[in-house]
C-alpha cells in the first residue's frame, strides 16, 4: 500500500527523516472590513512530506500560495491549526518545554533579507558569536576559534570579524546570515528565497555555498523560492504549493524532467531557462490568482488551468501517487497521455 504521506521514492537505505510534517494546516482569521465579519485564509492546507539529513527539500509556487506560511510552522514560530509536525523524533505539538528548548536550535531559518536579520550595530564576529553565547558554555576564545572557522567556510576574510553589516555586499551579507544559521550546526535549515533579493551573478555563488555546507554538515534543507531554475540544481525533492495546497510532490528530476501537474507546467513556462523535457505540452496561466478569501470550488487551479472540466469545478481532487509522484489533478492520466485537449 502507497502511503500518501511518504516519499514517493524514499527507499529502505535512506537514512530516518529528521522532520516528518503530517497534514499540516495554518488558517488565519482575517476582516473582511467594517461590518463585514470575518474569513479564514487557509494559508497552508494539509501539507504533508518526509526529509531526511543531506537533503533537499524545494518548495515552489506563486506569490501567497503559503510558503512562508509553511516555513513558519517548521520553525515553530507559530503553531500549526492542525497536523502534526516531527523533529529530530519529537513530536512538536506534545514536547516538554525542556524538550523544545533543546529542539528550537536544531531548526535554523535563512530570509529573502539578510540585511533585516542582522544588527546593524552589531559586528559581525560579536553577531556571529551569539548563538553560541546562548546555548553552549564555551569561553569566549572557544567561541571566537568556532565563529571565525565558520566565517572561512562561508567565504568570509579574518578582517571581516570586526566589520558591521552595512560594511559589506548583498551576498557578502547573506554569507554572514548563512553563517549565523550553521553556528550550532542545525538538523534542519529551512531557507525562504534566500537569493532572490541578490543579483544574478551573486546567486549562483550563494547555491554553492548551500550545496557546500550540506555536503560538510549533512545539514536537511527545506529551500523556498518562487524560481523553479533556482531549485532546480539544489533539490533532492520538489513540492510544488498553489493555495495552500500541494498539487505535485515528488523527486526533483521526475518533476523537472515531465511536470504533470497543469500548474507545474505553467510555472515553468513562467521560468524560460528550465530543462523540462516536454516542451509541446506548454500550459500558459490563464487569469488572475483568485483571492484567498474566496478561494475556489473543487480544484483550486480549476478557473486557470486550460484542462479543467466539470469534475474539476465541483470536487476537490485527491493527493494520489502517479508516475512516480504525488499529484493532486482529476486529469493526470489524460494530460500525461497527452490526450488531455485544452479548453478553447
Ligand atoms: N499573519 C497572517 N494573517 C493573515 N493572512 C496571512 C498571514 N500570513 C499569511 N497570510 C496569507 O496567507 C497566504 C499565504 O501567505 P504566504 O506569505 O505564506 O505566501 P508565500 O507563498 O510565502 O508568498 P510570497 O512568495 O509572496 O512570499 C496569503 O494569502 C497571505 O495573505
Ligand atoms: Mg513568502
Amino acid at each position: 500500500m502507497v502511503n500518501q504521506n511518504a516519499n514517493p521514492h524514499q527507499t529502505a537505505e535512506t537514512t530516518a527523516p529528521v522532520l516528518i510534517a503530517r497534514e499540516l494546516s495554518r488558517h488565519y482569521h482575517v476582516s473582511r472590513g467594517f461590518l463585514r465579519g470575518q474569513a479564514t485564509v487557509k494559508a497552508l492546507n494539509s501539507v504533508s512530506f518526509e526529509l531526511a539529513p543531506h537533503r533537499t527539500l524545494a518548495v515552489v509556487g506563486e506569490s501567497g500560495c503559503g510558503k512562508s506560511t509553511l516555513a513558519r510552522q517548521l520553525t515553530m514560530v507559530e503553531t500549526p491549526t492542525s497536523g502534526s509536525l516531527n523533529i529530530a523524533g519529537i513530536e512538536v505539538a506534545t514536547a516538554s518545554k525542556a524538550a523544545l528548548r533543546e529542539l528550537r536550535p536544531r531548526v535554523q531559518m535563512v530570509f529573502q533579507n539578510p540585511y533585516a536579520s542582522l544588527n546593524p550595530r552589531k559586528k559581525v564576529g560579536t553577531q556571529l558569536a551569539e548563538p553560541l553565547l546562548l546555548n553552549t558554555h564555551l569561553s569566549p576564545a572557544e567561541r571566537e576559534a568556532k565563529v571565525r572557522d565558520m566565517m572561512q567556510r562561508v567565504g568570509l576574510r579574518p578582517e571581516h570579524y570586526h566589520r558591521y553589516p552595512h560594511m559589506f555586499s548583498g551576498g557578502q551579507r547573506q554569507r554572514i546570515a548563512v553563517a549565523r544559521a550553521m553556528m550550532l550546526n542545525p538538523q534542519i535549515l529551512v531557507a525562504d528565497e534566500p537569493t532572490s533579493a541578490l543579483d544574478v551573478s551573486i546567486q549562483a555563488q550563494i547555491l554553492n555555498l548551500f550545496m557546500d555546507l550540506q555536503a560538510e554538515f549533512g545539514t536537511a534543507y527545506v529551500f523556498v523560492s518562487h524560481n523553479l531554475s533556482v531549485v532546480e540544481h539544489m533539490a533532492d525533492d520538489v513540492m510544488v504549493m498553489y493555495f495552500g495546497s500541494t498539487v505535485e510532490y515528488g523527486p526533483n528530476d521526475a518533476i523537472m524532467n515531465n511536470p504533470l501537474h497543469p500548474y507545474t507546467r505553467a510555472l515553468m513556462q513562467a521560468t524560460p531557462v528550465i530543462r523540462a523535457a516536454d516542451r509541446k505540452a506548454r500550459v500558459k496561466l490563464q487569469g488572475e490568482l483568485p483571492s484567498p478569501m474566496n478561494p475556489p470550488s473543487g480544484c483550486s487551479f480549476h478557473t486557470r488551468c486550460p484542462y479543467a472540466q466539470a469534475q474539476c469545478k465541483a470536487e476537490v481532487p485527491a493527493l494520489r501517487p502517479f508516475a512516480g509522484r504525488m499529484i493532486a489533478c482529476h486529469r493526470v492520466e489524460e494530460v500525461a497521455a497527452g490526450t488531455a485537449v485544452p479548453n478553447a
